[in-house]
């Protein structure tokens, strides 16, 4: 199993990385089985799977749900709960709770938080209490508001060297990994030379040490514009809706079901039980 001191050997040995999120059983088993070395159960899971405009609403409960799906669905990989708004902001007390919950009800092994300032007070306390912390820095999601909407962070030599104190504040905390996110390419090179700690960029240029991008958008689930950093290695969206009208047509004409998908009857052998058939549902 991918650990946390296997993602700091990927740095020091110079082996770039991937990380993916994941949401749910069979994704998670599909992803894993590929090698992904870590699985992020994103918050972003409130936009993609549950249609929210932003990650803010998305809750706790809602997050361990499909963490507990993405653990029932994973065998090696390192797998972290993104701890949504709001279930950290209060005070450590909070943040200890529930990145307790996320690691024993939800079956992760680590937990992402976003921002510096506080957070890297419960960066150290997590970390001595045993819980690995994933931090996120630059354009983050959950401060959506405060940024007046989701914008490239800096870019200001100013911007930029707050991003760099917190990074390295973050690292001294004990923070394993740092997420990069929307930051310019130069500065997410920078911030990946300077700490000792993995860098994992989305929006950040190609020099951090992983890269990591959203399920629907790395299989094309969603579809029209996707930000510029993204990368469509599928088109999943179109096989489902080729798929979905073929279905309808081959129902409307008849065609589906054909002999082969359909069940004999026992026959005329009156007294013999008919043999039961078994119906295999389920994933695997
Ligand atoms: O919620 C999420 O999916 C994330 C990644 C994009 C890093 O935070």
């Amino acid at each position: 199993m991918t650990t946390v001191l296997d993602v700091q050997r990927f740095k020091d040995e110079g082996r770039r990385f991937a990380m993916l999120t994941a949401y749910d059983f069979l994704s998670a088993q599909i992803l894993d089985e590929a090698g992904i070395p870590i699985l992020l159960v994103g918050d972003s899971l409130g936009m993609v799977m549950l249609g929210y405009p932003t990650p803010l609403p998305v809750t706790l409960d809602e997050m361990i749900r499909h963490a507990k799906a993405v653990a029932r669905g994973s065998r090696q990989a390192l797998l972290v709960g993104d701890m949504p708004f709001m279930s950290y902001h209060q005070s450590a007390e909070q943040a200890i709770a529930n990145a307790g919950r996320f690691i024993q009800e939800g079956g992760m092994h680590a937990v992402k938080l976003e921002g510096g300032g506080r957070v890297i007070g419960y960066t150290r306390k997590l970390t001595e209490l045993g819980i690995p912390v994933m931090g996120h820095l630059g354009l983050t999601p959950q401060f959506v508001h405060q940024m007046g909407g989701f914008k490239v962070q800096g870019k200001s030599e100013k911007g930029a060297d707050r991003i760099m104190a917190d990074a390295k504040a973050l690292e001294a905390a004990g923070a394993f990994s740092l997420v990069l996110e929307g930051v310019p390419a130069a500065l997410g090179g920078r911030i990946s030379k300077e700490l000792k700690i993995p860098t994992i960029g989305i929006g950040a240029g190609p020099q951090t040490d992983g890269q990591v991008l959203v399920f629907h958008d790395v299989f094309g689930l969603t579809t029209g514009k996707a930000p510029k950093f993204v990368k469509r290695y599928a088109h999943v969206a179109d096989d489902i809706s080729r798929a979905a009208h073929a279905f309808a047509e081959e129902v409307r004409t008849g065609v589906f079901p054909g002999p082969e998908h359909s069940y004999a009857s026992s026959g005329s052998n009156g007294d013999a039980k008919p043999a039961l058939d078994e119906v295999k549902y389920g994933a695997s």
